[in-house]
């Protein structure tokens, strides 16, 4: 195995972070490292805002329900951003006639891949980190803050800091249960005996992580998800953001 294989397998979200402060030329190395990631018929749908000021850090901690977000170094709101394109249309005298769903899923891909990157230059530093979906939870509020033009949506943020605790390794499903070869292999049920294979293994991580006051399986962790939609408001949002899903 080798060093960049073993860094990825080392990721853990770092929730708790030291007062030290990320020098600025590191930030803009890894935002750099994130912009070389592959991008979708080159676009570059993205952009990203860095947060320090104590009490903008702190208005979004609680916009996004995640306390860390006022501890960490910097926190970065990654953006699908198509306004470029209609700018770009402008400066050619051609009205934006391709925003659909395709281009939303084409830029919110391209954001994502874009922090991927972002995130394992950061740990590569010795630095660590935890996206924060929970931007979306007051996604309107979150927009006026950061005065988000049309046509760009915020998709996550993501603390970056020094770590101050070393979580264990979060177990993931095991390959089986996710690697096919040639065409999907598994059957219904199959797939559910795996489940209960990988729901012991999570059950005993979840025990030793909380001292046993946390227990649950990792198919009981996922029923928020599949008892009833959440962030339901985000289709109305983004619409009113300029998005279109025709
Ligand atoms: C798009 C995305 C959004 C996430 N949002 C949050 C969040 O709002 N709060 C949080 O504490 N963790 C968040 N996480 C972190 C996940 O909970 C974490 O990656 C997952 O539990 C696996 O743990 P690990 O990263 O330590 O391996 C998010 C992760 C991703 C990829």
């Amino acid at each position: 195995m080798n060093q960049v294989i073993q860094l990825l397998k080392s990721h853990r979200s770092i929730r708790k972070f030291t007062d030290e402060t990320i020098p600025e030329a590191w930030i803009e190395d890894v935002i750099k490292a994130g912009q070389a990631a592959s991008t979708s018929s080159f676009l570059q749908t993205y952009s990203v805002i860095s947060i320090t000021d104590s009490d903008r850090k702190a208005q979004l901690a609680e916009l996004t329900s995640n306390p860390y977000v006022a501890t960490c170094s910097h926190f970065l709101v990654f953006c699908a951003n198509v306004e470029r394109l209609a700018l770009a249309g402008e400066m050619h005298q051609t009205p934006f006639q391709g925003n659909n769903l395709e281009l939303f899923l084409m830029a919110s891909l391209d954001t994502a891949l874009m922090a991927q990157n972002v995130m394992v230059a950061a740990e590569s530093l010795g630095l660590g980190g935890v996206y924060i979906g929970g931007i979306r939870n007051q996604i309107a509020q979150v927009s006026e803050l950061l005065q988000l033009p049309q046509f760009i949506y915020p998709v996550f943020g993501m603390c970056l800091g020094y770590p101050d605790h070393e979580p264990e390794l979060k177990p993931r499903l095991p390959l089986a249960a996710v690697y096919h070869k040639e065409r999907y292999q598994l059957t219904p049920s199959e797939e559910q005996e795996l489940l209960a294979q990988y729901d012991k293994v999570v059950q005993a991580y979840y025990t030793k992580r909380t001292g046993g006051k946390r227990t649950d399986t990792w198919t009981e962790s996922v029923m928020g998800y599949v008892k009833k939609p959440s962030r339901t408001h985000l289709r109305e949002y983004l619409e009113k953001q300029g998005f279109r899903f025709d």
